[in-house]
């Protein structure tokens, strides 16, 4: 199976603009999987709530959705891309899978970065493990990495692949991506987009660098800090369902659950702070 990335450099609110870009990179490209960054049609340094309320489109119907159905139909391949999702009122910061056959599913982003939270809702559906017939996908989008529960949750359901949109400003994530795939045994996709942002006064840089991990930490491809290009890589995601270390390990057969459960309680430190709990 080969897996892959969409490392580009978005211009902010020129949607088909990016939607061509992103096409063009992925025309050249022979995958069966392919991710591309966070908020990849619209840019991500939003200055207002009514500015990407203007640029967010429904799922499935909007363009964006629509435009990628029929790439992956042309080019058969599935994608997994981040936009800006429109529902009724609300708006997430959400992921999109759609296969050759359309729309699979969509991922509304759980941890929410910064300044993220005065634009988009929390995501409300969890994190999602999609079997598109070659393997099971799971999706987390950027920050998501920061929690470990977040690969661990898609892991435990049975992802093979993490595909991970994201628009990264500091030079963590990758590393970090090394230790998340090893302890879950599972490959990983994280696909960053490259340039700098200058907008209402603010400016990010975004640090590229997109990388493929597979379940034994190594990183099989990693891109340039500011090229665009896409890299794939061939790999066998049965070995993401081998959990045993040696005769005597089992990653998940080993948990011992009855001594963590507080993981899932939230700290009376952190009552009152801003995230919505469920
Ligand atoms: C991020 O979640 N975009 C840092």
């Amino acid at each position: 199976m080969k897996i892959g990335y969409v490392q580009f450099n978005p211009t902010f609110g020129r949607v088909e603009r990016n939607l061509d870009r992103a096409e063009a990179l992925i025309e050249g490209a022979q995958a069966d999987l392919l991710v591309l960054p966070e908020l990849f049609n619209t840019g991500y340094l939003i200055t207002s709530r009514e500015e990407i309320g203007a640029l967010a489109e429904e799922v499935p119907g909007g363009r964006t959705a629509r435009r990628l159905a029929a790439v992956a139909k042309r080019r058969n391949v599935h994608l997994v891309a981040g936009m800006a999702e429109r529902s009724g009122a609300k708006l997430y910061n959400s992921a999109i899978l759609v296969s050759p056959r359309g729309f699979v599913a969509v991922y509304r982003k759980v941890h929410l970065f910064f300044e993220e939270k005065l634009w988009f809702e929390p995501g409300d559906g969890g994190f999602p493990v999609l079997d598109i017939g070659i393997c099971k996908v799971g999706v987390m989008v950027c920050f998501d990495w920061f929690f470990p529960e977040s690969m661990r949750a898609l892991s435990l359901n049975g992802a093979q692949v993490v595909c991970h949109p994201a628009n990264l400003v500091l030079p963590y994530c990758q590393t970090a991506m090394v230790t998340r795939c090893l302890e879950n045994r599972v490959f990983a996709v994280t696909a960053n987009r490259t340039g700098t942002e200058d907008r209402g006064g603010k400016s990010l840089h975004y640090t590229g660098k997109s990388q493929i991990t597979d379940t034994a930490g190594n990183v099989l491809s990693r891109a340039g800090e500011d090229e665009e290009c896409v890299g794939i890589v061939d790999i066998e995601p049965e070995k993401a369902l081998d959990k045993q270390l040696n005769p005597y390990n089992n990653l998940f057969g080993d948990r011992r659950p009855s001594f963590y459960r507080d993981i899932c309680g939230v700290p009376p430190s952190v009552e009152g702070t801003t995230t919505k709990r469920d």
